[in-house]
């Protein structure tokens, strides 16, 4: 399945929290998504949150040239018990060093605020994955969204175990298979750092890459993780927003991970040690300088067409079924038809009052950055 169409397990938990819960009332979390969830449950937890009016996208950055991001105002600092981090090295490093609220909570407008600080994201990217992330994975109601992945936060479940949340790890919505450095969630862990893929990620960068991590080395890689997972992963599935996002991603690493002080052939170069700082420890390197202008996936046509590998999914090992339903990087309007009515009517299917403006809102604004050519925008439930 590619999408929830149903609530998922860690929702499930509170909502048997909730159900269970007699002398003591457990709060539903302010970050976690609402999707998936019945009308009667939507009416007895929207109104134990703190609803939010979600504020207008951040623009560009008015310096959006190379600069100390390393500096004195982001120290470092390791995320404490409690603070949700996940499957996007980026995103780590951004609330390690405090460009995000450091428990990994934030807005929307924030991460692409901080994206765009931290990194030199281009707006519209930034815009792009922010609004995706939320419409799927975030609060519609409080505009909040968690970073982070199956984090033990609060609350018990009714055998006495922590409860989980998911935030933008949950599988199949943003977070997807073939990732470079984190498993599939079909092999138990979709989100930690893995040192074994890492170890193959530097293998590939000496043999592609004489030791660094670059555009061949992305698009070397990228394949080599699609063939992995075909060949391993039963539900493996590159269809629709993750055939988009599998090579996006690869090309943000080139692009943001790269000190922005380097030029001409030195561009687009990472190396292993920058690489594991990223990756692993999600910190930037000492003395770390973001990109020297806005950018995000440029270059990811070399990706694509050194090995392209059309949309499609697992249907039982080493078997891939090409399915273009979805859309994808070579259907955008499609990929925006399905996303719309598919995923996001799939999560939301008849939401109402302060659920359905705040979905509208974020509708909008996510159109807005993507705006795929001659492709209307659709409107599922209406105009607020
Ligand atoms: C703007 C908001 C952003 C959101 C919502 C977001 C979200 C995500 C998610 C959900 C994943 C996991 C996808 C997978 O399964 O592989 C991911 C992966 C990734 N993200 Fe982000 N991201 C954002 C910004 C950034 C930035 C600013 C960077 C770089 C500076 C970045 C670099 C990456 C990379 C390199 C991966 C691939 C990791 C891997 O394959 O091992 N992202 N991101």
């Amino acid at each position: 399945m590619s999408i929830r169409s149903f609530a998922s397990p860690f929702k499930i938990i509170y909502l048997l929290l909730l159900t269970l819960a007699t002398t003591e009332v457990l709060a539903f979390p302010a970050y976690e998504s609402l999707g998936g969830l019945s009308a009667r449950q939507l009416a007895e937890i929207v109104p134990t949150l703190n609803a939010k009016v979600p504020g207008r996208p951040p623009g560009p950055l008015r310096f959006s040239g190379a600069k100390l991001v390393d500096d004195r105002d982001h120290p470092f600092r390791a995320p404490g018990p409690g603070d949700m981090r996940g499957p996007c090295p980026g995103l780590n490093t951004l609330a390690n060093h405090g460009y995000l609220p450091r428990d990994g909570v934030a807005t929307p407008a924030q991460i692409i605020q901080a994206s765009q600080e931290g990194f030199n994201m281009n707006n519209n990217g930034a815009r792009f994955a922010a609004y995706s992330a939320h419409l799927m994975n975030g609060n519609l109601v409080t505009d909040l969204l968690s970073i982070g992945g199956k984090t033990r936060k609060t609350g018990q479940d009714p055998r006495g175990q922590p409860a989980l949340i998911a935030g933008i790890s949950e599988h199949g919505t943003f977070e997807g298979d073939a990732s470079l450095t984190r498993g599939d969630d079909f092999f138990g862990d979709n989100f930690s750092f893995n040192p074994t893929l890492f170890d193959q990620f530097v293998d590939y960068s000496n043999r592609f890459g004489a030791g660094s991590y670059n555009l061949t080395v992305a698009a070397e890689l990228r394949f080599q993780r699609i063939q992995q997972s075909i060949a391993t992963n039963p539900e493996f599935n590159l269809r629709g927003f993750r055939h988009f996002t599998a090579f996006a991603e690869a090309a943000f690493a080139v692009n943001m991970f790269t000190d922005g002080r380097k030029t001409g052939a030195q561009a687009g170069h990472v190396d292993i040690d920058s690489a594991r700082s990223f990756f692993r420890d999600g910190r930037y390197p000492r003395g770390f300088h973001r990109a020297n202008k806005p950018s995000a996936a440029e270059g990811v046509e070399l990706v694509i067409a050194a090995h392209f590998v059309p949309p499609g999914h697992n249907v039982g090992v080493n078997n891939y079924v090409v399915d273009t339903s979805q859309g994808g990087l070579t259907d955008l309007c499609g990929f925006y038809n399905f996303f719309i009515n598919t995923t996001i009517k799939g999560l939301y299917p008849n939401p109402t009052g302060v659920l359905r403006r705040n979905l509208n809102i974020n509708l909008d604004f996510f159109y807005e950055s993507f705006n795929p050519p001659n492709c209307p925008q659709i409107f599922p439930y209406g105009r607020n």
